[in-house]
């Protein structure tokens, strides 16, 4: 029959939009794809605008989720080269940008770093945008303070060969990969045009296969789900970003009925990783998906706002049918029955 219950998935990278990007998702739109896929908590990111790099406005985006948050959430604070990083105590965790992406939040000053590592407390990760040779950067200051950085995306085998090094000389680092770097090369960046932009950009077919060859060395995959408008991304230079939360969990089902995933593993990444990484408890939940059951991927039947997706067309084994969450059906057969303000904040551990 192939149907499999797992306990509570959580999308450890998206962006909701809100405040100031409203145009292109909402929390309650982003929170109803994360249920339509599968995914009962998210980590919100804080390239907002404006961002959320201090009390007031981590206070405000709280307010924000509160009311709007059909799934359960948690909210990073970002940093850049003037703010501190202030109110640790209530935010999932720290991240920085070391080199451009969306948004203007971005750290540049050796200063401004150093800051970051001192202030921040070390029970939680400094979680890093950094591509390339800027990831030794993180990495090895991970090594020098004892604080544990989490690297988001890793996409190029490079890449991943440092992880491997920083591992195995035991510092205090994490990493994620995304389903678009797990299943999309340079190839399929030429295909798709504008809708193949994103941070990083895709791989060739090299990296693709160090990523698959290193799995192990991954402690979370998640979606990086950073939806623009059709519009902005038909525009001559195109936001970069691809929206993901509500295929990520089918792309991983179609996987493991490939051959290249066990269901163990689909848990250990989008389970056990994010609360270990994160410092998270997940909640009392049940995600019932069909193995055998097939799924065309249709930009127009996804919840996000931004109504497609560089995976259209994809034919995917992996439904999720149903999807509990503290007690309650929160999704049944294409249907997302979790009202705005039904998220709560992830609880901290110990
Ligand atoms: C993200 C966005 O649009 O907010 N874009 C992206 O290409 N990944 C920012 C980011 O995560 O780097
Ligand atoms: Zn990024
Ligand atoms: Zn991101
Ligand atoms: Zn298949």
């Amino acid at each position: 029959m192939g149907l499999v219950t797992f306990p509570a998935l959580i999308d450890a990278h998206v962006h909701l939009r809100e405040p100031g990007g409203e145009h292109k998702e909402e929390i309650a739109t982003g929170t109803a794809a994360a249920l339509a896929g599968g995914i009962v908590a998210v980590l919100d990111m804080p390239n907002n605008t404006p961002p959320v790099v201090d009390g007031a406005s981590l206070a405000g985006k709280e307010r924000l989720f509160r009311g709007k948050a059909r799934c359960d959430y948690g909210l990073f604070l970002g940093a850049g080269d003037e703010a501190a990083p202030a109110e640790a105590r209530r935010a999932a965790a720290l991240k920085l940008y070391l080199t451009p992406t969306f948004g203007p939040l971005r750290l540049q000053s050796l200063g401004g770093l150093l800051r970051a590592f001192e202030l921040w407390p070390g029970d939680r990760p400094i979680a890093v945008h950094a591509e390339g040779l800027s990831m030794a950067i993180p990495i090895g200051l991970a090594q020098l303070t004892g604080k544990p950085v989490h690297i988001c995306h890793v996409a190029r085998a490079d890449e991943i060969a440092l992880v491997r090094v920083a591992k195995a000389r035991g510092a205090p680092v994490s990493c994620e990969v995304t389903p678009h770097h797990l299943f999309l090369t340079r190839a399929d960046a030429d295909r798709l045009g504008p809708f193949g932009v994103m941070k990083p950009p895709l791989g060739e077919a090299d990296d693709v296969a160090a990523l698959w060859r290193n799995l192990e060395l991954v402690d979370l995959v998640a979606s990086d789900h950073a939806p623009h408008t059709e519009g902005e991304k038909r525009q001559p230079n195109p936001p970069p970003g691809v929206p993901g939360v509500e295929t990520m969990l089918s792309l991983l089902l179609d996987a493991v009925h490939e051959g290249r995933l066990t269901l163990d593993r689909v848990v250990e990444l989008l389970h056990d990783g994010p609360q270990r990484v994160y410092g998270v408890v997940a909640p009392e939940s049940g995600v019932e998906v069909d193995l055998a059951g097939r799924r065309v991927v249709r930009g127009t039947e996804l919840h996000s706002k931004s109504g497609w997706t560089p995976f259209e067309g994809w034919q995917l084994h992996g439904v999720v049918r149903r999807v509990r969450l503290r007690g309650r059906i929160v999704f049944e057969d294409g249907e997302v029955l979790a009202p705005p303000g039904y998220g709560r904040p992830l609880q901290r551990a110990g």
